[in-house]
């Protein structure tokens, strides 16, 4: 495209920087809505925010998912602020630096054994790119280059990048961005309201649907298949926990068919749902495990990949000198976000924050189930500290019934986070019982309050 003269003219740029909403595409946010009425967070510490207008809001979400252990906790700032200061950025190829080993040793402590390394990204979206290529060049090393084949689940969300949007199962993520991955198929989701609504926990009803996987097995054979991905328990689309059985049936069924399993614990992850991982609670162990957010309490951007000691070792052939796996990432490892990580990890012991769900979970649970009977509440789900309420749509305009939600719970003060029509909660693990009835009570005045 041509430059009018006016636009050369004013080469190098000489106008004065205005400082309006104007110039930031916002992700996942509808821009034009959002630029009439902005919402700006200015500041925020331990259970709560405070926008620009200077109202404090209560963080119903854990920011998005990430802030595990509170706002501004001093000793992840203090922990970034000395190693900006000690060793800003380390080459990530072929160099090292000793906090992303120490990093990678103490995330493997937390891992049953025989999942032993770790590769570290910048986000759950590259987690999950990662864990899909490692999956196709260990089938390959393997000698099982045949299995070309992914699969995800319906509802699934494994972020944005083009593997994640095509193992991941949201229609609105998927359709804007051409035909994505070949080879990709997805099985059945979970959510059942017919039978399970209202369930605390676990539903009883649904562990026959993991035996979907042996249609896609039959359709497309086992020997084309590398890997299944699924979230433990689905977050983004709208809180799915698995039906009782249903993880460990996923399980066998890979196991029969030598295909792996990779669970996307980029929310489940670091303390959310009351043990340190879904691996944990569900006692369910895959071969692959995906991370981010909770792993820097949200505060430098962070992914981690868990891997089984023989997938790592299948790769650990040929000559000394040749690189093993051909991926990476410029900030892989960064000091900066290492030093974030092992402060982290650090709050979350000394605070007991990977447990302290579990000892929440049952006030939780009353607190988000106290909203059943209220007219438009169609589904109340939980487990650890997470939890959904779903609404019944308005007629032919889906979403805005929790979309009008979420902003009278901002302007009344607690921060929730919406998909579709339902509203996801899941505050950082330091929330106390009455902030828990803060929230609760709070949304309950709003529910009251829908047309
Ligand atoms: C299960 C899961 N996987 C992957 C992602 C993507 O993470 P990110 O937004 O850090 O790329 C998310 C984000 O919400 C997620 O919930």
């Amino acid at each position: 495209m041509a430059l009018a003269d006016a636009d050369v003219a004013d080469l190098p740029r000489t106008r004065a920087i205005t400082n309006n909403l104007e110039a930031y595409w916002m992700p996942f946010t509808a821009n034009r809505q959002f630029k009439k009425a902005p919402r700006l967070l200015v500041r925020a510490k331990d259970m709560y925010y405070w926008a620009a207008d200077g109202h404090k809001v209560l963080d119903g979400a854990a920011g998005l998912w990430c802030v595990n252990a509170g706002h501004a906790r001093p000793k992840i700032s203090e922990a970034v602020a000395n190693q900006v200061k000690e060793l800003d950025y380390a080459p990530a190829f072929q160099m090292g630096h000793p906090k992303s080993f120490e990093l990678a040793s103490r995330l493997v402590t937390y891992m049953p054994r025989g999942i032993d390394h770790v590769f570290f990204t910048n986000s759950g979206s590259e987690s999950v790119e990662t864990a899909l290529k490692i999956a196709f060049a260990y089938q390959r090393a393997r000698g099982e280059g045949s299995r070309v084949r992914l699969i995800g689940r319906e509802r699934g969300y494994h972020g944005v990048n083009f593997g994640g949007m095509s193992v991941g199962g949201m229609v609105a993520n998927r359709k804007q961005f051409g035909t994505l991955l070949s080879g990709v198929d997805h099985i059945r989701h979970t959510h059942d309201l017919a039978r399970n609504a209202f369930t605390r926990g676990q539903p009883e009803q649904g562990a026959e649907l993991a035996d979907d996987l042996e249609r896609l097995v039959a359709l497309h054979d086992a020997s084309t298949i590398a890997a299944v991905i699924v979230e433990p328990v689905a977050g983004s689309a709208g809180v799915y926990v698995p039906p009782k059985g249903y993880l460990e049936r996923l399980r066998a069924i890979c196991d029969k068919h030598g295909i792996l399993l990779i669970f996307d614990e980029v929310i489940t992850g670091f303390g959310r749902l009351g043990a340190p991982f879904a691996v944990d609670y569900f006692g369910v162990v895959p071969d692959i495990v995906t991370t981010a957010k909770g792993l820097t309490n949200g505060v430098i951007p962070m992914g981690a990949v868990f891997v089984k000691q023989e997938i790592h070792d299948a790769f650990m052939t040929g000559p000394e000198n040749l690189i093993e796996l051909f991926h990476g990432y410029t900030y892989s490892g960064n000091p900066v976000a290492c030093a974030a990580g092992i402060a982290t990890l650090e709050t979350y012991e000394e605070e007991g924050l990977l447990t302290r769900g579990a000892e929440l979970a049952p006030y939780w649970e009353d607190a988000l189930h106290s909203l059943k009977g209220l007219p438009l509440v169609i589904d109340v789900r939980n487990i650890g500290l997470v939890g959904a309420i779903e609404l019944e749509p308005v007629a032919g305009s889906p979403t805005k019934r929790a979309y009008s939600t979420f902003v009278q719970g901002f302007e009344k003060g607690i921060l929730m986070r919406t998909t579709g029509d339902t509203i996801a909660l899941s505050p950082p693990l330091i929330i106390q019982k009455s902030e828990i009835d803060l929230l609760v009570d709070t949304l309950r005045g709003i529910l009251k309050t829908l047309q």
